[in-house]
């Protein structure tokens, strides 16, 4: 025997409850957001590798470190997409959506993949339900689809906190950027190695360490919160205003910074107590530089993405639908395998969940997998006529073979 191939680390197979619970979030994420007015957007798995570079920003840690990057037989750098929102940008250009009424509402349930630190609740393949809305600056866009996340979060059973913060315009961040980065400087040996390499590049991220000696200085370096435009501290003002109105508690984090360089203004996180170290379920913001970042006029967007499998991790409590299988049909001996075959077809085609003998077992053997599978009814195709027996009392009548789905869908 050769030797067995494992799937690769970092990833995983969907199988048996996880499969139904997936499909369950599915299920519940189409409608809170169809509720909404969002429409379904599917992207390719791959992107040119650009779109993640000006999209997302060449000094984060998703471009730097975690892109699964290659080069196809044509020679084009491709990369499998770490995130959602830059292709829905890319999409919303694309196809012109700038003519369509805005604010344009997308969502998707799609893998996506960053190579990291494989371990539990973190993957290399995974999966994100997200919702963006693009086209408009307005407050409510980012109340709404705050909303919209939490209620989705409560729907499958997640307990979590929302962390809720404000970056403002592009501008407002450089400037403060600056006087973060000497703030940085002037207290570079008490930081990490990382961060301090990387003060000029992207000194926000020094907000994110585990460090101590970098949590220190971090701790008394001017915040962005403070450093916010007129309009800035207006809109988000607003945002809260709506959040408050609609009862969604929240702690304001002056030192949220997330990992994605695009936003602007608004950003929040989701954190679920139930899920340890990785403990983000989901989060999102505003990006009103993205679009143009990517070619396009200025227009702004806003939207949140949660890990399906972080979701499922967390969630409790949500009941799973059960399958159930309306009838076996079985036969006692291979020359009725046809009618069998022809039966189970037929009864399908009226609605009923119907099986079909499928690995020639004895008549024993079929008894024995109709109870297994937990089917209602057992239909046994015989030489003449065929017995129908209801699994759970027992009970059983004989029919001609054209009367079965008839009494099957009679006795649902
Ligand atoms: P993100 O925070 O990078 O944001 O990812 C969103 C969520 O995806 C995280 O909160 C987490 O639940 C899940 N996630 C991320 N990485 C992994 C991983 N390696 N394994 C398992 N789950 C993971 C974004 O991706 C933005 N595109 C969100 C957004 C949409 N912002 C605006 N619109």
């Amino acid at each position: 025997m050769s030797e067995r191939i494992q799937a690769p680390r970092g990833t995983q197979d969907v199988l048996g409850e996880q499969a139904v619970a997936r499909a369950e979030l599915e299920h519940r994420a189409h409608a809170v957001l169809d509720a909404a007015g969002y429409a379904r957007i599917e992207t390719p798995a791959f992107e040119a590798t650009e779109l993640f570079a000006r999209g997302v920003g060449e000094s984060t840690d998703v471009v730097q470190k975690q892109m699964y990057t290659f080069s196809d037989a044509g020679g084009r750098s491709l990369t499998l997409r770490p995130e959602g929102t830059a292709p829905v940008c890319r999409a919303y250009l694309q196809h012109g959506m700038a003519r369509l009424p805005q604010p344009v509402k997308l969502w998707y349930l799609s893998s996506f993949f960053r190579y990291e630190r494989a371990q539990a609740g973190r993957y290399r393949q995974f999966w994100q339900v997200g919702a963006e809305a693009i086209g408009s600056d307005d407050p409510a866009v980012d109340a709404e689809t705050i909303l919209l996340l939490a209620e989705l979060l409560e729907e499958l059973g997640v307990r979590a906190r929302l962390r809720l913060g404000s970056l403002g315009t592009l501008d407002a961040r450089n400037r403060y950027r600056e006087r973060l980065a000497s703030h940085l400087h002037a207290h570079a040996a008490e930081l990490s190695a990382e961060v301090r390499e990387r003060i000029d590049a992207n000194p926000l991220r020094a907000f994110d360490s585990d460090h101590a000696g970098t949590r220190a200085v971090t701790a008394r370096a001017p915040k962005l919160l403070d450093a916010l435009d007129p309009d800035d501290v207006e809109h988000f003002a607003a945002v809260r205003a709506l959040l408050d109105d609609a009862g969604l508690p929240y702690d304001v984090d002056a030192t949220l910074v997330r990992g994605l360089d695009y936003y602007t203004r608004t950003v929040f996180e989701f954190d679920s107590p139930q899920l340890g170290a990785q403990s983000g379920v989901g989060g999102g913001g505003r990006y009103d530089g993205l679009i143009e970042a990517l070619g396009g006029l200025p227009t702004p967007g806003c939207g949140f993405a949660a890990g399906a499998e972080r979701i499922l991790l967390a969630g409790e409590n949500v009941p799973l639908p059960t399958a159930t299988v309306d009838i076996y049909v079985g036969y006692t001996n291979p020359d009725r395998r046809r009618t069998a075959f022809a039966l189970a077809l037929a009864a399908r085609r009226a609605g009923l969940n119907a099986q079909v003998e499928l690995a020639g077992r004895s008549l024993k053997g079929q008894l024995k997998h109709a109870d297994r599978i937990g089917a209602r009814l057992l239909a046994l195709v015989e030489a003449e006529a065929t017995a129908l027996k209801e699994m759970e009392t027992g009970e059983q009548v004989t029919l001609g073979d054209d009367a079965v789905v008839a009494e099957a869908l009679r006795r649902r």
